[in-house]
Order: structure tokens, then C-alpha cells, then sequence
């Protein structure tokens, strides 16, 4: 059929009208005022944005990440679904410079890992916008100035790994009170001073591992910290903490493995309570001005 029956001709007239009144509006709208952020425009800009902060001696990010398809770029995922970064990971990849803001733009981030990567300047306090991030790693770099407060806001949060870097400053008393999912926490080998914040573990049930040593943190360890059904490793060694460990019959450690309380300046007694946990295999009180015989000190 040659011509198209009358019929059907005046919808196409129709559409073809509509198509340039849009395309004409469109265009002008688009001339006077940017044009709707597109989730995955956001995501490759803050992927541009973070390469362009870093010197790559190794050339892994400009060799890689060139042209638009973050989605095959080294080092990142994206759902399976739509063209959104969902993890960012590198490993012992030098990397130097800082980490820019606009990783906070990314909104489906669950996993930030780049570890042993020679990171400097502070951690950015937009990292607390990642309101879907399950994993946070950043150890083995060399970031420093103290933890935003920002992070507080990560409430889906279940690793958090900032050791081995030159933070310094105090804990947020927010940093975990929100988080209850929290399963690990390292902030070991940093600079971080005053107290740990009281309340900071009261709202963590699902804590597994904590590890606050090698810093020069001080006063007493909180109390809820004693009393964690979950708690496997449990490590302040090498800090300046004072007072007694509240661990006796009234409190509960039903997993400890591994407790590590040496080179601080804990008092009292000796922790009895330490005798219920069955499963404690490593511990070391030594280098403390406890009251009772101090075992032989063997880090173990
Ligand atoms: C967003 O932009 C990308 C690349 O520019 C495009 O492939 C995608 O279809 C856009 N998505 C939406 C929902 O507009
Ligand atoms: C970047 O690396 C990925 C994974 O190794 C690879 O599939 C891709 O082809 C590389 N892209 C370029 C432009 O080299
Ligand atoms: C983070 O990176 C380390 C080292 O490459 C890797 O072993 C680990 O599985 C990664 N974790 C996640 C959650 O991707
Ligand atoms: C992303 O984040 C940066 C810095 O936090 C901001 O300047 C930028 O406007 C944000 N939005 C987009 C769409 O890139
Ligand atoms: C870069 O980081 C690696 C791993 O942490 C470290 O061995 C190396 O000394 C660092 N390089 C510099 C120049 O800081
Ligand atoms: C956490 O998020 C809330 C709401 O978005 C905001 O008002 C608050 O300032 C954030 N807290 C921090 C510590 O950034
Ligand atoms: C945290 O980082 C330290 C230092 O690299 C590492 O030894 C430890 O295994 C990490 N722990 C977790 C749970 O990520
Ligand atoms: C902590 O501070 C001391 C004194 O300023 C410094 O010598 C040391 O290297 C720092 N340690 C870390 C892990 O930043
Ligand atoms: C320990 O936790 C249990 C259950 O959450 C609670 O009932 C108990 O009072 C706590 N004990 C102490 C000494 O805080
Ligand atoms: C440790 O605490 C003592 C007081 O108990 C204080 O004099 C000393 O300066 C502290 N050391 C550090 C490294 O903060
Ligand atoms: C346990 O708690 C009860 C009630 O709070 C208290 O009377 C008792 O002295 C506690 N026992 C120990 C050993 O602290």
C-alpha cells in the first residue's frame, strides 16, 4: 500500500507537530536552565571529579577510565540494573592526593574501599551523604585531621576500617549511635586522643569486632562495650585509657575471642568476669597498674 488511508494520516500529522513543539521547547528550556541531573551523568562526574584529584604513577586510572562507560572502568561496579556505581575499590593501587566531595554524590554506593593506596588530606565529611554504604574502608592510607561527624549519618553502615592512617581529634559521640548494623570497627594506628564517647556502643548489638589500639586515647572504656552478645575481638591496647574493666558476673561476653587491654594504665582488678567466656583464646592485660598479679605479657 503506497498512500496511507486518510484515517491514519491526521494522528501522524498530529505527532509530528507535537514532536517539534517539544523538541522546540526542549531546546529552549534546556538553553536557559541545565537540564535535570541524570543519576548516572552524577555518578560519571563524581568518578571524573575523583580521578582528576588523584596522581596515578601506575596510570591504572588514565589508562582505564577513559570515554563515558564507568561501568567497565577498573575498580568500579555498577547495578545490574541501571548504569550506577556501586562500588569503588582499589586496592594497594597508588593513588596520591585526596578523596573530593563529590564521592558523596554517589547515591547508590554501598562499597568504598580503597585501601593501602597513599591517600592524603582529610576524609570528606559529604562520605556521611551515602545513605546505602555497607562498607567503608579506607586503611592503609595516610588520611588525617580528625573523623567527620558526618559519619554518623550511615546508618546502614556494617564495616568501617579507618586503621593504619594519621587521623587525630576525638570519636563523635554520634559517630556509631546510629548504626545498627555495625559489625566492625578498626580505628587503630592513629593519632586519635580525649575519651571514647559513653554512649558510644549502646545502640550496636550486632558488634563483632572492635579494634581502638595504637592510639592515645584516654579515661575509661565505656561500660556498654562489656555486655555484647556478639563481640568476638575487643582490642585498646597500647592507649592511654585509665580506671577498671566493668567485666563480672553482671555483665556478658558469651563470644570473646580475643581481649586485649595492654600499655594502658587500667586499675582495680583483675577482670573475673573474663572467666566465663569460653571461648577466649588470646588475651593480654599486661603494662597496666592493675591491682593483682599481672600475667606474663605474650600478645598472642
Ligand atoms: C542517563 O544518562 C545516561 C548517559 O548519559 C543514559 O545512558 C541514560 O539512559 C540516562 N538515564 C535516564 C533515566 O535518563
Ligand atoms: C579497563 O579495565 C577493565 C577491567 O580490567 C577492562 O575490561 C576494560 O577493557 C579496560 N578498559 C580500557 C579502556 O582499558
Ligand atoms: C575490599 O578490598 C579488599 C582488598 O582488595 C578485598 O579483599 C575485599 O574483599 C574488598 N571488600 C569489599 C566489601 O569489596
Ligand atoms: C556533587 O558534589 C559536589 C561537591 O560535594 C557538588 O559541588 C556538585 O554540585 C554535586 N552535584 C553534581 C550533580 O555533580
Ligand atoms: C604508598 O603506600 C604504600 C602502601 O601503604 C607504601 O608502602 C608506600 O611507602 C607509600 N608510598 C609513599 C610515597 O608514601
Ligand atoms: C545527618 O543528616 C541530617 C538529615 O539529612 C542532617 O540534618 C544532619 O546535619 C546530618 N548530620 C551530620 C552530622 O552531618
Ligand atoms: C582493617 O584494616 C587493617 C589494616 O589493614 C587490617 O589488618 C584488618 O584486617 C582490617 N579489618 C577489617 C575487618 O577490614
Ligand atoms: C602520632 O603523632 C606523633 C607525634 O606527633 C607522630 O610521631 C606519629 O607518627 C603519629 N602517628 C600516626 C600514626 O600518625
Ligand atoms: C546487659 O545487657 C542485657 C541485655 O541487653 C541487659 O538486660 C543488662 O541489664 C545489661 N547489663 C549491664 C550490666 O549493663
Ligand atoms: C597519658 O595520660 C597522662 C595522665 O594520666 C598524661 O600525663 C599523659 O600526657 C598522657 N599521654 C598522652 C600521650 O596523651
Ligand atoms: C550485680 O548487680 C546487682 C544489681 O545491680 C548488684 O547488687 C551486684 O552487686 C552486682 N554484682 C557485681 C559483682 O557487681
Amino acid at each position: 500500500m503506497a498512500v496511507a488511508p486518510p484515517s491514519s494520516r491526521i494522528p501522524i500529522i498530529t505527532l509530528l507537530l507535537v514532536l517539534a513543539i517539544s523538541a522546540v521547547y526542549s531546546s529552549s528550556s534546556s538553553s536557559s536552565s541545565p537540564a535535570p541531573a541524570n543519576g548516572s551523568d552524577t555518578d560519571l562526574a563524581a568518578l571524573l571529579a575523583f580521578k582528576s584529584q588523584l596522581a596515578d604513577p601506575h596510570g591504572v586510572l588514565a589508562d582505564n577510565w577513559t570515554g563515558t562507560s564507568f561501568w567497565h572502568w577498573v575498580g568500579v561496579t555498577c547495578s545490574r540494573r541501571r548504569p550506577r556505581v556501586t562500588a569503588l575499590s582499589f586496592s594497594a593501587t597508588p593513588l596520591f592526593g585526596s578523596l573530593v566531595p563529590h564521592l558523596g554524590n554517589l547515591s547508590f554506593l554501598s562499597v568504598l574501599n580503597i585501601t593501602d593506596a597513599n591517600l592524603t588530606g582529610s576524609i570528606p565529611p559529604e562520605l556521611g551523604k551515602l545513605g546505602r554504604i555497607k562498607y567503608l574502608r579506607l586503611e592503609g592510607n595516610s588520611l588525617s585531621s580528625s573523623i567527620p561527624t558526618a559519619l554518623g549519618n550511615l546508618t546502614r553502615l556494617e564495616l568501617l576500617n579507618l586503621s593504619y592512617n594519621q587521623l587525630t581529634g576525638q570519636i563523635s559521640p554520634d559517630l556509631c549511635t546510629h548504626m545498627p548494623k555495625l559489625e566492625t570497627i578498626s580505628l587503630a594506628a592513629n593519632n586519635l586522643s580525649g575519651q571514647i564517647p559513653p554512649y558510644l556502643f549502646n545502640n550496636t548489638p550486632s558488634l563483632q569486632y572492635i579494634h581502638f589500639g595504637y592510639n592515645i586515647l584516654s579515661g575509661p572504656i565505656p561500660e556498654a562495650i562489656c555486655n555484647m552478645s556478639l563481640l568476638q575481638y575487643m582490642s585498646f591496647g597500647h592507649n592511654n585509657f585509665t580506671g577498671t574493666i566493668p567485666i563480672n558476673q553482671n555483665y556478658s561476653l558469651p563470644m570473646l575471642q580475643t581481649f586485649h587491654l595492654y600499655q594502658n594504665k587500667f586499675t582495680g582488678r583483675i577482670p573475673l568476669g573474663l572467666a566465663s567466656c569460653q571461648y577466649l583464646e588470646h588475651f593480654s592485660l599486661c603494662y597496666n597498674l592493675f591491682l593483682d598479679i599481672v600475667p606474663l605479657c605474650a600478645v598472642t
